[in-house]
């Protein structure tokens, strides 16, 4: 059989443990793996797509990034780009495994329903898709978050000053809640849990009081500013399927310059971006990337097409691609109520 695999949409570290294990999966039985470059570009006009070696899936586990390439690519705009992928699938594919987000896994639902041979295996840095605990990236995320926290700690206390920290996540604040709980952080501001900036302000003033001097203050990229007393630019920039560019929105340096002029307060900001996203993943991102690339693997032998495997109380399952292809698991209540307790 020739097994199909693709990463689509941004990367994350943990790619290429998944990718492995597919592929280790398939020469073990004797089967073709296709690597297709660049996520779906490679499967509509251009077809991009040629074998995999054990050479090429060799040292990779403790690379981030993805050795397919990735692209957000619009299969949209101009039209017609999923009757192409559809029809490379049928040309150059016996199964497909995509491995993408929400957006990713959308695309991947609709060619299930029109008939193609396809697993899906969760992944976004932002740990939001629905139906699964695990998404490959966010362990690694969280680590980033966490060890800059530290390190910004040490300067911060120095020089008595609020540190803000944006970090990614578009629609949820999984990255900023617990990469923020694991790094201290003294308020933690993510859009499921709305607040004002005069609630931010309030806040660091009473841990001055008490003595504290100095204070991290993590924001997500992807607050609402019009909820902290600012103004949603309207020319944003936006690309391919990826939407509005988050961090040109300057959420962060938004609540950084409100602190500075609401309260005396000495502040900096940092962006922590694509750092986040870079680099070698973590022991818990190369190991559940196995695991749920192994469950894809499972589900394209066994014939289970259109399903995703998922993670759910520390045990990989097939679900349908619709569970996961469709809204935001939001941060619930009693994490941020546990990130609270440590303001
Ligand atoms: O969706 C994952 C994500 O990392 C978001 O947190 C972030 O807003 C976005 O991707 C950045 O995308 P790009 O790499 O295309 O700028």
């Amino acid at each position: 059989m020739r097994i199909g695999v693709l990463t689509a949409g941004g990367d994350a570290p943990g790619l290429n443990a998944a990718i492995r294990a597919i592929g280790e999966m398939a020469f073990r039985d004797g089967h073709e793996i296709i690597g297709v470059a660049n996520g779906w570009a490679g499967l509509a006009s251009d077809y991009a797509g040629a074998p995999l070696t054990a050479k090429d899936l060799r040292g990779v586990i403790g690379q981030g990034g993805t050795l397919l390439g990735t692209a957000r690519y619009n299969l949209d705009s101009p039209p017609g780009g999923r009757d192409q992928v559809l029809a490379a699938i049928g040309q150059h594919v016996d199964a497909l495994i995509a491995i993408g987000g929400d957006g990713t896994q959308r695309i991947s639902k609709w060619l299930a329903e029109r008939g193609a041979p396809i697993v899906g295996v969760p992944k976004t840095l932002d740990n939001d898709l629905m139906g699964t605990d695990y998404c490959i990236g966010f362990d690694t995320a969280i680590s980033i978050v966490a060890e800059s926290l530290d390190r910004l700690y040490t300067t911060a206390a120095s020089h008595h000053r609020v540190m803000v920290v944006e970090t990614m996540g578009r629609s949820t604040g999984w990255v900023a809640a617990l990469g923020g709980l694991a790094g201290g952080a003294d308020m933690i501001v993510i859009p499921e849990f709305p607040v004002t900036m005069d609630d931010i302000v309030a806040h660091l003033e009473q841990r001055r009081k008490a003595g504290l001097a100095f204070s991290i203050v993590v924001v997500a990229e992807g607050v609402n500013l019009s909820t902290l007393g600012g103004v949603e630019l309207s020319d944003l920039t936006t690309e391919g399927v990826g939407g509005v560019r988050l961090a040109t929105r300057g959420v962060g340096q938004f609540v950084a310059s409100q602190i500075e002029q609401r309260g005396d307060f000495e502040v900096r900001t940092t962006v922590l971006g694509h750092l986040q996203r870079g680099g070698s993943p973590t022991a818990h991102d190369r190991i559940w990337a196995t695991r749920v690339g192994a469950g894809a693997y499972d589900a394209v032998i066994a014939g289970q097409f259109g399903m995703i495997p998922v993670v759910r109380n520390d045990a990989v399952s097939l679900v349908p691609l619709s569970v996961v292809a469709e809204g935001q698991r939001k941060v619930p209540r009693e994490i941020y109520d546990l990130c609270a307790l440590f303001f």
